[in-house]
């Protein structure tokens, strides 16, 4: 039999008889020695995810010592011991797993229709396994960036909400007004001043039919997620999406199938790039997996693939009447929403990609050409800042104040 050293060993007074080992390879303990006395280790054991901590169901023997030593059970492959969990062990669980969680994001708030209330704890930020949204799909979504305590578009981004929500045939569990209402609430609770608001509509919980039934209701959930990067201003490179595009009926609403989305950007990835870009159903320009794109030609044209087959992108929207003003100075020689070839876009002056979560960046490489002369363009630096500046200081149909 092999040994394993088990670094630690301790009690866990709330639940005995329980132990919590942490040790280098414990998985198959079954026999343990402390200071000279052999007990065994029976029962079920389980290790929370990402965590060192064995949690040891049922020991018979008692132990006082903080080492130990465990046999593994090579010879005969154990079988792994699923237990059966408290509803306090799965809030342990739940809370060491947010203990562990390495990410650059911060879950500041939940809103739960579910649960009627807002949350602040992460750990307890979670939708029943039973919501359509979660095992068919049937759910829509949507994002708004949260600057300097104002919630930007909102109302641009709830009617697109509601639209997707009315083409995926969820009806709302509240009128507009009243989501406008939660989500704000949400933010305030939130104390959140720069970071995003993400909220889903979803036909909810109740069973695992592919259609919802009639006793069920729909689910509203929001998220407030801190986020504090400043905008990447060194470009970035993409490559042509081998993952087919969405057919327009899916891709002009924002549903929560982005299966395709996921696999173009990390494809892109994987291959050095930023994300990947889709071509439409005749071979043209048409987005990125999370973003719009746009191009200036060499004649200082600013063109923009149209919305019909593609998402109607709330920040690009805006960039568009942004950009009124740049032409106004002569920076901009016009402005133009339609077809553009891949042809036309590899040899644009500048590229660029614009979302809510970028807001924008310069596009340096397309596959293997490089766009303009490899750098942020003037027009992108420029649409930026007119950007930045909207959200700082924009009139009150962009900027939602939120009263915390
Ligand atoms: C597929 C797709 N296209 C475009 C966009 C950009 O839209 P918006 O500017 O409203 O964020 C998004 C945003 O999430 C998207 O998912």
């Amino acid at each position: 039999m092999a040994t394993t050293q088990v670094s630690h060993l301790s009690i866990n007074p709330s639940a005995s008889p329980q132990f919590s080992v942490v040790s280098k390879n414990p998985i198959f303990v079954s026999v343990s020695t402390f200071g000279g006395r052999k007990f065994k280790i029976c029962g079920s054991f389980f290790r929370p995810p990402r965590s060192k901590n064995i949690i040891l169901n049922q020991v018979t023997g008692t132990a006082d010592l903080t080492e130990a030593v465990a046999e593994n059970e090579n010879q005969n492959p154990p079988i792994f011991n699923v237990p059966l969990l408290s509803d306090l062990q799965v809030m342990e669980v739940l809370r060491e797993n947010q203990k562990c969680r390495n990410s650059k994001q911060n879950f500041l708030a939940m809103y739960s229709s579910v649960f009627g209330g807002i949350t602040v704890d992460p750990s307890m930020m979670v939708i029943p396994m039973d919501d359509h949204m979660v095992h068919r799909g049937h759910g829509v979504f949507d994002t708004a960036a949260i600057v300097n305590g104002y919630v930007y578009e909102l109302d641009q981004h709830i009617d697109r909400f509601l639209k997707s929500a009315s083409m995926a045939k969820i009806e709302p569990p509240f009128d507009g007004s009243t989501i406008r209402n939660i989500l704000i609430q949400t933010v305030s609770t939130s104390k959140c001043r720069q970071g995003s608001l993400r909220y889903w509509l979803s036909s909810g919980p109740g069973d695992f039919f592919l259609t919802p039934s009639n006793y069920m209701k729909p689910s509203l959930y929001a998220i407030v997620i801190q986020y504090l990067n400043p905008p990447d201003r060194s470009g970035v490179k993409v490559f042509t999406s081998s993952i087919p595009i969405k057919s327009p009926q899916f891709a002009v609403m924002k549903s929560v199938n982005y299966l395709p989305n996921v696999l173009s950007k990390m494809e892109a990835e994987e291959r050095g790039g930023f994300v990947a870009i889709w071509l439409d159903n005749e071979g043209f320009v048409a987005e990125g997996p999370n973003m719009n794109v746009a191009f200036v030609t060499e004649g200082k044209e600013l063109i923009m693939p149209s919305f019909e087959k593609i998402l109607g992108g709330c920040t690009a929207k805006r960039v568009l009447v942004l950009a009124e003003s740049l032409v106004r100075e002569g920076t901009l020689q016009g402005i133009r929403v339609g077809n553009i070839t891949v042809e036309e876009g590899k040899k644009a002056a500048e590229m660029m990609l614009i979302g809510s979560g970028l807001p924008i960046s310069s596009v340096t490489h397309w596959d293997d050409q490089v766009i303009g002369d490899g750098k942020e363009g003037p027009v992108a630096q420029a649409l930026l800042d007119l950007l930045l500046e909207d959200m700082k200081s924009g009139p009150p149909n962009v900027r939602v104040p939120v009263p915390y």
